[in-house]
């Protein structure tokens, strides 16, 4: 049986030549005429185009798919590499995941965001190790038990690592499957989602063996030619059946409810410098944006910055010039940030340091667990403000 195109390293996605035929007579003997024939299409597709030697198909473990998959997410494949590498490095699995300490978790995914994503990650490594041996769990229903894994996350780790014949709906599948079928409805109605999952069940192919490629390759559709915008149905291998294509109106699919633009919210970081140079971190409660990170103080806007670290933290100051004003995106909300370098005169018998609050110099290396934009204005200020 001769392999074709795939490296060798990608052994469950390898395609060989006699699969890929009997996609037609031996596993989809029996399935209606939609599955071969999608199937066949997008499997030869994959065959010449899709990708085939990410990070996290070099070594088929579920514990690595897991991690690729949830970082996947929300973070498009060129920006997850370099953190996904580095991560694995750190915690090659899930014993050392499960046994590192949250901070440590957090600080190696600072700069992908979406950290609720983390600590479900870390969370979800205990409960592997404690309740199922340390062995991640290989029933659907077991996956999909773990914090911050659905459906479509679940089915992914097991039909890629596992080989395990299971279909998934991730945003590209959403977006193939919508225009192939000219799903008209709104993607957020249920009736519609309940649609979309008999059609990612209806096109899977019947062998399980053809389970992993075939996931991969309707994600690398999506992402590669079936994009939101201007679609590349010319080089489509299921524009032949594509109802969206046949309408002309790929770009109409799927229909969004109605998008509202995202409100701001403005805040103002202080940042206090003290004699020595040093800034003052907070750790963050756990709830809420950057739950947990290290950030600057915050202090209520309307309110005089020098006037609440007297009253809140017993600190003197004197207000410098603002730093310009950031902007940073988060899916419900711009939050619109307003740093405030503010000089330590006088701690008045202040307990400043300890229970979640540290003085640090801005270029001191290997601090981890940092909100983005405070890991940007740090390095700001170690190359020298003012
Ligand atoms: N998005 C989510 N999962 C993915 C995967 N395995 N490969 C590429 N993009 C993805």
């Amino acid at each position: 049986m001769s392999s074709l195109y795939l490296p060798e390293s990608f052994a469950r996605l390898r395609l060989d030549s006699m699969a890929l035929k009997n996609l037609s007579t031996r596993h989809l003997g029996k399935a209606p005429d939609i599955t071969r024939t999608f199937g066949r299409s997008v499997l030869r597709w994959y065959r010449m185009h899709g990708r085939h030697d990410l990070p996290w198909q070099v070594k088929s473990d579920p514990y690595r798919v897991w991690v690729s998959e949830i970082m996947l997410q929300q973070t498009q494949v060129a920006t997850v590499i370099p953190f996904y590498e580095r991560f694995v490095r750190r915690f090659p699995d899930v014993g050392s995941l499960a046994r590192a300490k949250i901070d440590t978790v957090l600080g190696y995914w600072t700069g992908l965001g979406y950290y609720a994503r983390a600590r479900n990650l870390h969370c979800a490594a205990q409960i592997i190790l404690h309740e199922h041996g340390g062995v991640f769990p290989d029933q659907l229903e077991s996956v999909m038990a773990l914090p911050g894994i659905g459906r479509s996350t679940a089915g992914a780790i097991l039909s890629l690592s596992r080989d395990q014949r299971h279909p998934i709906l991730d945003g590209n599948v959403r977006r193939v499957l919508a225009r192939y079928f000219a799903v008209s409805g709104d993607l957020s109605r249920r009736e519609v989602e309940v649609e979309l999952w008999q059609h990612a069940e209806a096109v899977l192919p019947k062998s399980a063996a053809l389970a992993a490629p075939f996931n991969q390759a309707m994600m690398d559709l999506g992402a590669l030619l079936c994009k939101r915008t201007r679609p590349q149905c010319v080089v489509c291998p299921l524009a032949h059946g594509c109802r969206a294509h046949a309408l002309d109106t790929p770009e109409a699919f799927p229909r969004r409810g109605q998008k509202r633009a995202r409100p701001t919210r403005e805040v103002t970081v202080l940042i206090l410098i003290d004699p020595q140079g040093r800034v003052l971190l907070e750790r963050r409660p756990a709830i809420g944006i950057w739950g947990g990170l290290w950030s600057f103080p915050e202090c209520p806007t309307g309110q005089a910055p020098t006037l609440w670290c007297q009253q809140t933290l017993k600190i003197r100051g004197i207000k410098s010039p603002g730093l310009p004003v950031i902007h940073h995106g988060f899916t419900h909300f711009v939050l619109k940030i307003h740093p405030q370098p503010v000089r330590v005169t006088a701690a008045a018998g202040a307990k400043i340091e300890g229970r979640g609050r540290v003085w640090v110099y801005p270029g001191a290396p290997g601090r981890r667990g940092l909100a983005a934009p405070v890991k940007k204005l740090l390095e700001q200020l170690d190359k020298g403000y003012e």
